[in-house]
């Protein structure tokens, strides 16, 4: 069978959870479950416990990271109620800013709009500040970004009238970029009955079909695909108080590479959106020697039990998918083969630290 060669996939939201809660993943198993799904650079979200809000909480989580990552990697840091101006000077050592405007887990929210305003004001050009925020107030982040005149990129858009409205802000050349979510993109509100009310547990929360079908029918207004892996236990998420979040690493390349079989997403738009935006947009060094070879062809079932992630459980089991990742090689090493991780921990590099 006829071996597919793709540039090494980005993932520019995912979530760590090292330190904090690495009962539920750390550095070492999530990057483990990033290569075995295909993605040879992560970014992390900072809400951690503690939250990447400082020099001293994200110089903490670079160095588990450093330790621990078998892939690459860069670190968000957490905009907060008064740190726009000290976490400016540390933009070089960070993925970007990422902003909290709507509520969701951990307790990283901005209440106040003026909190939001010196983040616009503060933060470099040169990297866009990352915002969960939806409906109105992704459309009041966009206004934000075009009134101090700075990039936005708007995480997980999963409705209707958010993609027109980013659609609408990008042909008037506002500087707005976006991402979306495999799970917003396969799954509905109607996919709740089966996986129960605790695992479907999401935010932004599933749509509807028809917010579903906007985001397929608008595939050229969506920069970057990206899974907000967020890794809960079976557990937790069965348990009385369940946390929101799927877990996503392992899952989003075959999930598309299938659309890409049905005919329903081209190869190159998958190639754009999982490596050449998110490198643009974040702006990422060419990686020439870092690559992964895909096996198009092969049907196969979506089983959480033979994934790498810690959260043991995915919102798409027992789903028949085609395509796999065959063989991840990182700055010329192999280090994933036939299901086989070779890195070891410490083998993934900060990009950040290597580029300033
Ligand atoms: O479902 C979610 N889970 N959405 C978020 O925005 C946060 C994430 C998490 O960290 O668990
Ligand atoms: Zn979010
Ligand atoms: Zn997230």
């Amino acid at each position: 069978m006829s071996k597919l060669k793709l540039p090494g996939l980005i993932d520019i939201h995912t979530h760590m959870r090292e330190p904090g809660a690495i009962h539920k993943e750390d550095w070492d198993s999530g990057t483990s479950a990033a290569l075995a799904g295909g993605f040879t650079t992560i970014f992390a979200m900072p809400n951690t416990n503690p939250a990447v809000m400082d020099n001293k909480t994200l110089n903490l989580s670079l160095k588990e990271a450093e330790n621990k990552a078998r892939c690459d990697f860069a670190q968000f840091i957490g905009a907060g109620s008064d740190n726009a101006e000290k976490i400016s000077l540390l933009s070089p050592k960070t993925a970007g800013l990422k902003m909290y405007l709507d509520s969701t887990y951990g307790e990283l929210q901005l209440g106040d709009m003026a909190q939001w305003i010196s983040h616009f004001q503060y933060w470099p050009k040169e990297l866009p500040i990352a915002v969960h925020a939806e409906g109105p107030t992704m459309a009041a982040s966009i206004l934000l970004a075009h009134l101090y005149d700075r990039p936005i990129h708007i995480c997980h858009v999963s409705r209707k009238d958010e993609i027109l409205v980013i659609k609408t802000a990008k042909e008037r050349g506002l500087p707005v970029t976006c991402e979306v979510t495999p799970h917003h993109l396969f799954l509905t509100a109607e996919d709740i009955n089966h996986l129960g009310p605790g695992r479907s547990e999401v935010r932004p929360v599933l749509a509807s079909p028809t917010d579903r079908d906007a985001l397929w029918e608008n595939m050229d207004v969506i920069d970057c695909f990206a899974t907000d892996h967020a890794p809960h236990t079976l557990q937790e998420k069965d348990g009385a108080n369940p946390p929101p979040g799927f877990p996503g690493l392992e899952t989003a390349l075959p999930l598309l590479l299938t659309a890409v079989h049905e005919g329903r997403l081209s190869i190159d738009d998958l190639i754009n959106k999982l490596h050449t935006n998110p490198r643009k947009i974040f702006n990422l060094a060419e990686q020439p020697e870092t690559f992964i070879e895909i096996d198009p062809d092969t049907t196969w079932e979506i089983r959480a039990d033979e994934t790498f992630t810690r959260c043991g459980w995915t919102p798409f089991e027992g789903m028949q998918v085609r395509g796999r990742v065959f063989r991840v090689v990182l700055r010329n090493h192999e280090v994933f083969k036939d299901g086989r991780i070779s890195a070891k921990p410490g083998t993934g590099r900060n990009l950040r630290t290597q580029s300033t």
